[in-house]
């Protein structure tokens, strides 16, 4: 396509922002806050380096996607103001509204399921009541209310447990199940454990969707089904003809073991979503299967 739209965005390298990169080459001309730029390395824990980019950038947008991701390097941190799960989730994306709020540039962030307790038996809803259990889930709700408490334009995507088709450097859900089960180490896998998993090529869709009808607002962007760690995995084990000889798990009984908090559920209802959009997600029957089939 002639005349690529600018945007901005962070965490383009990342597990789904590399994959949006890959999926719309043709219709953005991304520009990616990234401390690994070799040209123009940024930090966005750094304010004075996030308003130089935004106040010299067409872009109308700003897709951010970074993100300190490890939950368990989180928990560690936990309390630690000055850590750099803090220092990227929150900080980072206080600079960014600061800096969008200066240029006039709409904020589109994404957030994770794992802002709710998981406490509830369906699933979670919009306007649900936050109350995180564990420090990634505390900084990305702070990230979260600094968006929105301010008067920028802005928009906030809620996933879980994002997953592609191709194999990533970072490894998701789906492969890091292939590879235990090809390599005969997976655990076994909770029957009482609750999520909504996320086809990362079909929610980049989501993210053009967005810019295209510059919506605004909190949206849940998962597929929208409930599966067991241990459904998924069974799922996949026959789909990719694994083999594998998968035992169920309990986090409940994990749990009494572990120092560390757990979400029992964090299936996430897309209604809101899907009611919107022009175009239909694939189930995650047909994904598991389009994946085995690659
Ligand atoms: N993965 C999940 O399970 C999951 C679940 C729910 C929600 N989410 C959310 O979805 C978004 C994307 O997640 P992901 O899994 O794609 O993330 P990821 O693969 O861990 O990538 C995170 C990105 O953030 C960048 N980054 C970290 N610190 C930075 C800093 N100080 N300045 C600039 N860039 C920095 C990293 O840059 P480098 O490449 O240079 O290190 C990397 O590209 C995040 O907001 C995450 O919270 C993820």
């Amino acid at each position: 396509m002639d005349n690529k739209i600018p945007l901005l965005g962070t965490g383009l390298n990342g597990l789904v922002g590399s994959r949006f990169v890959k999926d719309f080459a043709d219709k953005y001309e991304f520009d990616n806050l990234d401390l690994r730029n070799e040209s123009r390395p940024i930090d966005i824990t750094n304010e004075k380096q996030v308003m130089s980019v935004l106040s010299t950038s067409d872009s109308k947008f700003v897709v951010h996607m970074a993100a300190y991701t490890d939950v368990t390097g989180a928990w560690q941190q936990t309390g630690d103001v000055n850590g750099v799960c803090y220092a990227v989730n929150v900080r980072g994306t206080e600079n960014l509204v600061k800096a969008c709020a200066e240029t006039g540039k709409h904020l589109i962030h994404l957030s994770t399921a794992y802002v709710f307790d998981g406490e509830k038996k369906e699933m979670y809803v919009e306007t649900d009541k936050t109350n995180p259990i564990e420090w990634y889930g505390k900084t990305k709700a702070l990230a979260e209310e600094a968006i929105t408490n301010s008067n920028i334009d802005w928009t906030i995507l809620r996933i879980d447990q994002p997953f592609r088709s191709d194999a990533f450097e970072k490894v998701d859900t789906l492969h890091r199940i292939i590879d235990g089960m090809k390599n005969n180490k997976l655990y076994p896998q909770f029957s009482d454990h609750y999520f909504g998993p996320t086809y990362i090529n079909d929610f980049v869709k989501i993210i053009d969707f967005v810019i295209n009808k510059k919506m605004t607002g909190i949206y849940h962007a998962t597929s929208g089904e409930s599966w067991t760690d241990f459904e998924f995995a069974k799922l996949i084990n026959e789909k990719f003809a694994l083999n594998f000889d998968l035992k169920a798990g309990s986090l409940a009984k994990y749990l009494e073991t572990s120092n560390r908090p757990y979400q029992k559920n964090t299936a996430l209802n897309i209604d809101k979503i899907k009611n919107i959009l022009d175009f239909k997600q694939k189930t995650i029957k047909e994904v598991i299967s389009e994946c085995a089939n690659l």
